[in-house]
């Protein structure tokens, strides 16, 4: 990956989460002046190391750990100050300054208690195959009000005390008679106590609030660098997704332009990271899923648990078909894949080159749930390759096996891999600058 060319930068995952996107954010960040978070809320969990040093990060944008780094939280985020507050303490305690470096958008929009209570009231009252198996962080209710306008509250309301804590008792009501009708539930809301709690919040985050899409187009205009960090995966963007097992926002690489409010022209590069097999979280198709020893081992290896919920991800092969569709649909311009370490020690990998439905092998990847709940995956065996103790300095130096892999894969997706991950650390990061040439 040459850091020099890329211009402005998206980094979105292609996948369902968790592809290891704060990492890399982490390895470019030296090489730009603003990170931006354009979409989701804290439902995200991106886990950057230093060293020894583990950050879980669920709203700062990963930038916040280098110097000189203006961080972003964009307009098209819903943003929970309570976990805010509690995440610039976190930092702030190991040495991170953050305060200084931190720009919140006046329009990004509240995640408020009742959002939070209202995910898991929703949740439990489903039947087991209906239910989304959410974060509950309170994100599909926020974005809920945001697009209903009228009950919505944003981060600029919080700088207008009196009007606030009048707002907030009046739609606390409308929630506490709608909790009880539609849940039965019997613990209403205290809109003072919420209104004391959210602008005690306030009085920390204020100095960070600001125009956020003046400041980004202002960077752009001063020839500063813009790198534009993705949450979740492309297959859980609410339009492109595998809905309605997707999360509420445009978290693929087209709701850059909206989320951060820049044209869609401002970004010049968008780097796709996926992992060198498939996890999701929570409900939903999964077409290469391993419920067996194989899923399990890529668990255990990979230590895939949740960031934000601690839940065991579900574990599957690389899926080949679902990954050329969102290179596709983010125009993705080259591809950063993670965890090839994790993979290590199988003697065969398989990869999913296309779905059977019905029969016959489909020509293209369609995020029908309807679809995927009954395709059957068509794969290509590959040969394994063993673990070794010695680190791996260069891709040159990946056993032969796991080359033909990287490159397999590449071909298959249509995207050049020009940077492999194999290990958590920021220098187990390989070059490739032989990628695939671009078509
Ligand atoms: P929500 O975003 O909390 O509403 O959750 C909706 C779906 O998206 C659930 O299946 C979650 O597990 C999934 N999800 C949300 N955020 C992430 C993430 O950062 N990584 C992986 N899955 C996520």
């Amino acid at each position: 990956m040459n850091f020099q060319q890329l211009g402005n930068t998206c980094v979105v995952g292609l996948q369902w989460g968790d592809e290891g996107k704060g990492k890399i954010v982490d390895v470019l960040t030296e090489h730009f002046d603003v990170v931006v978070r354009y979409a989701g809320g804290a439902n995200a969990g991106h886990t950057v190391r230093i060293g020894d040093q583990k950050f879980a990060l669920h709203l700062v944008p990963s930038g916040i750990l280098r110097p000189n780094v203006t961080c972003v939280i964009a307009a098209g985020v819903v943003l929970d100050p309570e976990t805010l507050v509690r995440e610039i303490d976190g930092l702030t305690a190991r040495g991170v300054p953050v305060q200084e470096k931190l720009r919140i958008s006046d329009r990004a929009h509240l995640v408020m208690p009742y959002h939070k209570k209202q995910d898991s009231l929703s949740e439990a009252a489903l039947d087991s195959g209906r239910k989304l198996g959410t974060t509950s962080r309170g994100i599909g209710p926020c974005y809920a009000d945001k697009m209903q306008r009228s009950m919505a509250f944003r981060v600029g309301d919080l700088l207008e005390a009196d009007a606030f804590r009048q707002k907030l008792r009046e739609v606390t009501a409308v929630k506490n008679r709608l909790f009880a009708a539609l849940y039965d539930d019997k613990q209403p809301l205290d809109p003072d106590e919420i209104a004391d709690t959210y602008l005690g919040f306030a009085a920390r985050c204020a100095p960070s609030v600001t125009d956020t899409t003046h400041l980004l187009h202002q960077a752009a205009a001063e020839g500063k660098r813009l790198l534009f960090e993705g949450a979740q995966g492309t297959l859980l963007d609410i339009d492109h997704g595998t809905f309605p097992f997707v999360t509420s926002s445009n978290c693929s690489a087209t709701g850059v332009a909206a989320g951060a409010g820049v044209p869609a022209r401002t970004v010049h590069s968008y780097v796709g990271v996926i992992k060198a097999y498939c996890t999701r979280v929570g409900s939903g198709p999964f077409p290469t899923e391993q419920q067996n020893d194989i899923g399990r081992y890529i668990r255990e290896r990979g230590q895939e648990f949740g960031t934000t919920t601690g839940r065991p991800r579900r574990c599957g092969w690389f899926d080949a078909f679902a990954a050329r569709y969102s290179v596709m649909l983010g125009g993705i311009t080259e591809v950063a894949l993670m965890h090839l370490d994790t993979l290590a020690g199988l003697s065969e990998v398989n990869v999913c080159t296309g779905y059977r439905y019905r029969g016959r092998v489909l020509d293209y990847f369609t995020p029908n749930v309807r679809v995927l709940n009954e395709v059957e995956p068509v794969y290509e065996t590959l040969p394994g390759w063993q673990a070794t103790a010695v680190s791996w300095d260069s891709c040159e130096q990946l056993p032969a096996a796991a080359r033909r892999y990287v490159e397999r894969l590449e071909a298959l997706i249509g995207a050049p891999i020009t940077l492999v991950s194999v290990g958590a650390d920021r220098a187990a990061t390989l070059h490739r600058p032989g990628g695939l040439p671009r078509a």
